[in-house]
């Protein structure tokens, strides 16, 4: 017969766990006088997508007040939720290597299914934005109470609870990260509107 103290512990994964292991902790960069801000502040006003994640946190290049500025409900509601990074959030759009994406055939001049120069794929150089963007996320720190940190596009729109349960049967403790798109539908490739690490993934030393 097993001990009390035994059949405990083996209750207590069912007891506790349900609902709460994926947890999601969501961050999105939004740039001032765009379509985004009128979508992200639709998605809070409604409370879906991000916000519906177990903590989020919103980038910008200006403070709360200044990017909702014409939805000054939201820019009470999000007014820690904005944090500043001193960059210019437009990037340029520059062709890539050719041949270098070997999942797209066309793109390769040695192919016979070469499609030409308008076949080469296209970047946004967006790097830089994104280094300082993924350094703030450091800095704030709050990644570090939740199972997977998820970079959104502001436009990708994923439903947490459904993402959270298909992630709730993973490990949980150890280093994964999610490999973006190959390309999307422009041929941009490496493509990553929604990005998923594992709290050991971001906590790695060397990152
Ligand atoms: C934020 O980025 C946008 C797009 O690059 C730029 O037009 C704007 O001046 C920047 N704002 C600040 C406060 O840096």
């Amino acid at each position: 017969m097993m001990p009390f103290s035994a059949i405990l512990l083996a209750l207590l994964p069912c007891a506790m766990g349900e609902g709460q292991a994926g947890t999601l902790y969501c961050f999105a960069c939004v740039t001032p006088n765009t379509y985004e801000v009128g979508m992200i502040a639709a998605m809070a006003r409604l409370g879906v997508g991000l916000f519906e994640c177990n903590g989020y946190d919103i980038i910008s290049n200006t403070t709360a007040d200044q990017l909702f500025v014409n939805y000054p409900d939201v820019a009470g509601m999000l007014k820690d939720k904005v944090h500043v990074i001193n960059k210019n959030l437009y990037v340029p759009m520059v062709r890539g290597p050719a041949g270098h994406d070997s999942s797209s055939p066309q793109t390769d001049p040695n192919s016979p299914l070469y499609e030409g120069k308008k076949a080469i794929m296209k970047h946004l150089v967006n790097a830089p934005v994104f280094k300082d963007v993924w350094q703030s996320i450091f800095d704030i720190g709050a990644f570090g109470n939740f199972d997977y940190t998820c970079k959104l596009d502001v436009d990708a729109v994923i439903v947490p609870k459904r993402l959270s349960g298909m992630l709730s049967a993973r490990p949980g403790d150890e280093e994964e990260y999610f490999l973006n798109a190959y390309h999307d539908m422009y041929g941009n490739f490496l493509h990553g509107p929604v990005e998923l690490i594992s709290k050991k993934g971001m906590t790695l030393d060397d990152h």
